[in-house]
């Protein structure tokens, strides 16, 4: 699925009255298959921002557009079926606590099923060699028939991305898949998951704080500052003076690194980068 944003901005309908717009004018195309990162610090508008992308956030200026689609233009239906090609992957993934592994992962795919089929699927999981392959692509294929709730943290958010592959959505949108995960996992999950979008020709928008593995693994990353874009460029031309200018005042979400040379490429000074 290919995106555009024109002058899109957000508000939340909760925010307090006066509270800058938690996106400001923000354009932004995306092409079918492609991975783009998403950074920057606490607070400036990542999720919002994939919450605009997934049509769960209406912009109250400006323009979304799916595949040249309006959603916000469509009737009730055709919206939910296109809501049913995208995948969104919440910071804090909602996994039912009783729920079997193999259901929670298989019901990524319910909105591509039948009714019938959603039904029994819950109750009898059928494609068990799906939700295997999907788990195993992040290590944890040994939890298939394990109880959500006595996963670690770690193993939740693994499963929640074998959730997101198992879906088949053609718009992948992951909000922050590494917080609970150790470094190695880190990279592990990332490779997988960027790998199997690149497979399925699912588009990717990722947001993360380590920027160190958003340089490595996206081709593209954008930075966003006070809900504004700071910057959308090949992953290659992020300098540390430009990281170093989206985390100012910020920085204690960067690791403790030296100061930047101006504009020196990454590979020349590796900056940052755990953030958090
Ligand atoms: N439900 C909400 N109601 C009101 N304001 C909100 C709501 N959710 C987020 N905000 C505000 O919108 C702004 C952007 O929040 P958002 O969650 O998009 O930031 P973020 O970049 O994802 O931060 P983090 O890195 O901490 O996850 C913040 O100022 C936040 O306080
Ligand atoms: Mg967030």
């Amino acid at each position: 699925m290919k995106l555009r944003l024109t002058n899109a901005t957000v508000r939340h309908p909760a925010a307090r009255a006066g509270a800058p717009a938690a996106l400001r004018g923000l354009d932004l195309a995306v092409a079918q298959g492609e991975q783009v990162a998403v950074i920057g610090p606490s607070g400036t508008g990542k999720t919002t921002l994939l919450h605009l992308l997934a049509c769960a956030q209406r912009p109250a200026a400006g323009r979304l557009q799916l595949d040249d689609t309006d959603p916000w233009a469509l009737p009730l239906g055709a919206l939910q079926r296109l809501r049913g090609r995208l995948f969104l992957a919440p910071q804090v993934p909602p996994l039912p606590p009783r729920q079997r592994v193999v259901t929670a992962v298989l019901a990524g795919r319910l909105p591509h099923e039948s009714l019938w089929a959603s039904v029994r699927s819950l109750v009898h999981p059928t494609s068990i060699a799906l939700a295997e392959h999907a788990l195993a692509r992040f290590d944890v294929a040994d939890k298939l028939f394990d109880r959500v709730d006595r996963l670690s943290g770690g193993e939740r958010q693994r499963v929640a991305l074998a959730r997101a592959l198992a879906s088949q959505a053609s718009l992948l949108l992951v909000d922050e898949p590494l917080s609970a995960l150790d470094p190695a996992r880190a990279q592990q999950a990332l490779a997988s998951l960027t790998q199997a979008a690149r497979e399925r020709g699912a588009t990717l928008i990722a947001t993360l704080h380590h920027v160190d593995m958003a340089l490595r693994h996206f081709p593209r990353v954008i930075g966003l500052r006070g809900g504004a874009l700071a910057f959308d460029l090949p992953s290659a031309q992020v300098t540390p003076a430009l990281l170093h200018q989206l985390y100012a005042q910020h920085l204690e979400e960067l690791a403790p690194t030296a100061p930047p040379a101006p504009d020196a490429p990454v590979a020349a000074a590796p900056v940052p980068m755990q953030c958090r």
